[in-house]
């Protein structure tokens, strides 16, 4: 009996687990970041990246996103940035395969109007890690 209500509990547990991690979290988006980002916009997305200097045009400071918006993440303008770097064909030297961030499951998002629409998880994960790393002023 005890080890049924414990098995019980178990499965619940799991359960719960499953559905928390079920949206994409900031720490999600922090490995995705790194490994396709922070070339250019830096560890930190302060835009100092070790490829920012050989660049035409200088990366932004993604960490003052949020100031240079009135002091609000601009969630639909960002997903578009990202969405659309993940649908182009951008080629060169120390460049991403961006592809990867369209790979895997769809989760709904709301970019802010109130609709839930499927997007990748990995869009939305970065864009979750993005907005955790907003200064405020
Ligand atoms: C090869 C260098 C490079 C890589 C890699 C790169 N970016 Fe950028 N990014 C830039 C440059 C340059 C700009 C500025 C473009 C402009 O001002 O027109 C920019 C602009 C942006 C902006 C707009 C910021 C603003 O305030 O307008 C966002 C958001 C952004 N990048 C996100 C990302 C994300 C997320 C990734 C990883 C998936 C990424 N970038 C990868 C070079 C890069």
């Amino acid at each position: 009996m005890v080890l049924r209500f414990l098995a019980m509990s178990l499965g619940l547990g799991t359960l719960a687990a499953c559905q928390v991690s079920e949206m994409p979290q900031a720490q999600d988006g922090r490995g995705l970041y790194q490994a396709n980002c922070a070339a250019c916009h830096g560890a930190n997305g302060k835009g100092d990246g070790p490829m920012a200097r050989a660049m035409a045009k200088a990366p932004k400071d993604l960490t003052l996103i949020a100031v240079r918006h009135n002091n609000s993440f601009p969630k639909a303008k960002v997903m578009s940035i990202i969405d659309g770097y993940a649908r182009s064909d951008m080629d060169g030297p120390g460049m991403p395969e961006f592809g990867v961030l369209l790979e895997g499951d769809e989760v709904p998002f709301d970019s802010g109007d109130g609709r839930q629409t499927p997007t990748p998880r990995k869009l939305v994960a970065l864009l979750e890690y993005i907005e955790s790393i907003q200064e405020t002023r």
